[in-house]
């Protein structure tokens, strides 16, 4: 199993580049089956799981050619609508060709998504099927988590979420694209990677509207074409990269990023004291003038704290004066992983399953550590980066689902990290 070997301390300085967003890619590839026509898709970030995507849907007999980080996608010709258990079994984004498929050929086999190990029960997945149910579609859950979606007739309808849903959001607005009549969602979640689904197939004929805010309206058309879609830029890389300077005490300067995409983040750092500038695709952090200190938050749906940056912001805290209250309120088990920080050094009590005091600053010390899940494991990369001595980090495949070559981009601002295989 590959492994990172992280030597801490190092002064980091220089230019990091963000990647195209993991979260955005995995749900254009999937919107690909809307349209019979061929989509090109640009810069792809190289990571498992857009891998494990493109292996889902040529599975179901897609084309696709690969070009760099550019990709074209034809899925004239399709030849199965039963999405391969042992492929979509690797990764939660697999849950994301089901709303198409369902559309396009009013029938779908697929597993119980896997992936994450966050979020109670194995990431549930109640709202895409009572979504599908809406739609008039029937479910039935043959053993072991396996379920056969089928309709005779597909058609629009209005559907409350009962809890803000990304995924469950961008599924039922591909399905709701090309099956006839009106739908209208209600409690939607306002990811930036809805907004730019949204945009790009109303350039190719849907008929959305309301992305980016609670209530989206989506009349259903016989037909999309495709195009290009450009993957925008990861914002909780952007976000990991920030907090990693500001721990590193780093000048460091980050780009091709949406600073935008960030703005709570940004806020919090202005409270704790990090020395940052931006501009329109582009974050500038100084190394530190002033103690950092500590600050609290609350994990939120977007544009409030994003649950993807919580892990690294708790490794910010560890190194900031003084005690923050941390809240993640949206997933159940995604505060576990902090046990392995407490092991380098950190001063962490956990109060419940959603709320853990760090009391700070307090000394790092390299271990030997494995990553859960690719959030995890990017803040163990930051805790290793500015611990004292050496840190191991295993399972890093979990690490490699959502950061493009990693090390190599870290060890281009002074990092000492090797991947050994
Ligand atoms: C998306 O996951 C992201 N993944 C997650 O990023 C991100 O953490 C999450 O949104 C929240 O921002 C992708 O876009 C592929 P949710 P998603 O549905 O859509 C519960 C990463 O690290 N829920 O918004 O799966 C769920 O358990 C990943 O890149 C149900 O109960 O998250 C959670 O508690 C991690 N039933 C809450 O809703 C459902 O049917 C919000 O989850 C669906 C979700």
């Amino acid at each position: 199993m590959p492994k990172f070997i992280i030597n801490g301390g190092k002064t980091l300085s220089g230019k990091i580049a963000v990647s195209g967003a993991k979260n955005s890619a995995l749900k254009i590839i999937p919107a690909a089956l809307l349209s019979t026509e061929i989509l090109t898709v640009k810069n792809l970030p190289r990571i498992e799981d857009v891998e494990r995507s493109f292996e889902v849907l040529s599975d179901l007999g897609a084309k696709i050619n690969r070009q760099g980080d550019e990709a074209t996608i034809d899925t004239s010709n399709l030849s199965s609508t039963e999405l391969n258990a042992k492929m979509a079994n690797k990764f939660r984004g697999s849950i994301m060709f089901v709303g198409p498929m369902l559309a396009r050929f009013k029938e779908v086999k697929f597993p119980h998504p896997g992936g994450c190990v966050i979020g109670a029960g194995g990431r549930p997945i109640d709202l895409f099927l009572e979504g599908y149910r809406a739609f008039g579609a029937e479910i039935e859950e043959v053993s072991g988590k396996f379920y056969h979606i089928k309709a005779n007739k597909l058609q629009g309808a209005d559907y409350f979420f009962p809890l803000v849903s990304v995924t469950a959001t961008e599924s039922m607005i591909m399905t709701a694209t090309i099956i006839p009549g009106t739908t209208t969602l209600k409690n939607c979640a306002m990811e930036p990677e809805i907004t730019a689904l949204a945009e790009y197939l109303n350039s190719q004929g849907a008929k959305i509207s309301g992305a980016g805010t609670p209530t989206i309206i989506i009349e259903g058309q016989e037909k999309i074409s495709a195009d290009t879609f450009t993957v925008i830029p990861d914002r909780i890389e952007t976000g990991s990269f920030v907090i990693m300077a500001a721990a590193a005490n780093a000048d460091l300067e980050i780009t091709d990023c949406d600073p935008e995409h960030i703005m709570t983040l940004l806020q919090i750092l202005k409270k704790v004291g990090v020395d940052f500038s931006y501009g329109p695709d582009w974050i500038k952090v100084n190394s530190g003038k002033l103690p950092l200190l500590a600050h609290g938050i609350r994990t939120h749906e977007y544009p409030g704290f994003a649950t993807d940056l919580q892990s690294p912001y708790v490794v910010l805290m560890t190194q900031a004066q003084g005690t923050a209250l941390i809240h993640e309120t949206i997933y159940d088990r995604r505060l576990i992983w902090t046990d392995m920080l407490s092991q380098m050094g950190a001063n962490i009590t956990m109060c419940d399953p959603h709320r853990i005091v760090t009391q700070g600053p307090t000394k790092l010390h390299g271990k030997r550590l494995m990553s859960p899940d690719l959030r995890a494991g990017i803040a163990l990369v930051i805790a290793a980066l500015i611990a004292e001595g050496q840190t191991e980090i295993d399972n890093i495949y979990q690490i490699d689902r959502g950061y493009e070559k990693l090390e190599e981009r870290l060890r281009g601002i002074g990092a000492d990290i090797e991947r050994v295989e």
